[in-house]
């Protein structure tokens, strides 16, 4: 018995030296301590042995037990200390490798145009306000003075929602919802977004941005109208540039017109973004229809008002000489970021 111990003293001595993980040396102390151990056998077969034999066996097994239990507790410092240092040279970090590029977005170009739009307006003394996306067809049409079955109708391709709701198909229905409200003077922008269902190319695409455009007060002349607009396009486009006037119907104005601004890119001499002709559309506009003031709640006797309608897409277009309305809408980056 004495021989058995003294073997495996040697034997666990050795095996511990070895271990070079943590499971290793868990799985040798299993071996020879654990409840089914080598020594633990010998331990528990101590009763067999004679009563002289006993005490002598007894201490030299105890002493291996110790010798064991101290070489487990130096070989796991050792282990633990390379575990960690391997751990640590793993996870070393290479402070030369050049870090990751964090990609900053970029404002949208149509929100670039508002903000110098509203700039632009909220200088001359206008105040922003919005409109609802999915509106009333009495807004859309009805106060707009386009009733049902009425032609006009038909130039404004409409999402119907349902009999009486539809996508709004212009920001005007805004004009009216804020008449009803607001007693004049009155002088605001409307930006939003407006649906149509047209198929989309290159100018046209079913959702686009407008900017209404309304000022209602004693005395508002035409005159205020085209002065207005001629300080917006000049702000917008630079002092050199020159509006024109082109006579025009909506339902909701009169009398209406368009206006067109002489082209930003060629400065008028005519290029592709102008097709040639050196003048560019850019919005609609007009007196406040009589009908519409009445619908609304104003008095048209004492009151009048201008109105125009800037297709905010348009502008963002010339100014950026972009060929094409539907890269503001696909969201792809390699456009975005070029703003
Ligand atoms: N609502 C018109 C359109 O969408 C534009 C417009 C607005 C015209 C206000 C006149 C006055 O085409």
């Amino acid at each position: 018995m004495k021989e058995e111990l003294l073997k495996i003293k040697d034997e666990a001595a050795l095996n511990i030296d070895k271990a070079a993980t943590s499971s290793e040396l868990e799985s040798i102390r299993v071996k020879y301590l654990g409840k089914k151990g080598s020594l633990t056998a010998i331990l528990r077969g101590m009763g067999s042995l004679s009563a002289e034999e006993r005490p002598a066996i007894g201490k030299l097994a105890n002493e291996v037990r110790g010798k064991i239990e101290n070489l487990l507790v130096q070989a796991e410092g050792r282990i633990k200390r390379a575990e960690k240092s391997e751990k640590l040279k793993k996870e070393v970090i290479d402070i030369s490798i050049p870090g990751k590029e964090i990609r900053r977005g970029a404002k949208h170009p149509l929100t670039k145009v508002l903000d110098e739009v509203k700039d632009i307006f909220t200088g001359m003394g206008f105040s922003i306000v919005e409109g609802p996306e999915v509106e009333l067809d009495y807004y859309n049409f009805e106060a707009m003075n386009i009733p049902k079955n009425h032609p006009a109708r038909d130039v404004q391709d409409t999402f119907y929602i349902n009999e009486d709701v539809v996508l709004r198909t212009h920001t005007s229905p805004v004009q009216a919802r804020y008449m009803e409200k607001h007693k004049p003077p009155i002088r605001i922008i409307v930006p939003g977004r407006v649906y149509r269902s047209d198929t989309p190319d290159a100018s046209h695409s079913p959702v686009f941005a407008q900017i209404e455009g309304l000022v209602v007060d004693e005395g508002i002349t035409m005159g205020n109208l085209k002065g207005t607009l001629d300080v917006f396009a000049k702000r917008l486009f630079g002092e050199d540039t020159r509006t024109k006037f082109r006579p025009h119907h909506f339902n909701f104005t009169e009398p209406s017109a368009e206006v067109d601004v002489s082209c930003s890119v060629c400065k008028g001499k005519g290029c592709s973004v102008c097709k040639g002709t050196g003048w560019i559309e850019i919005l609609g506009c007009g007196m406040v229809h009589v009908k519409v003031l009445e619908n609304c709640g104003i008095d048209s006797k004492k009151y009048s008002g201008f109105a125009f309608g800037i297709g905010l897409d348009r502008i963002a277009l010339i100014k950026y000489v972009i060929d094409d309305i539907r890269l503001f809408y696909e969201n792809d980056i390699r456009f975005l970021r070029q703003f």
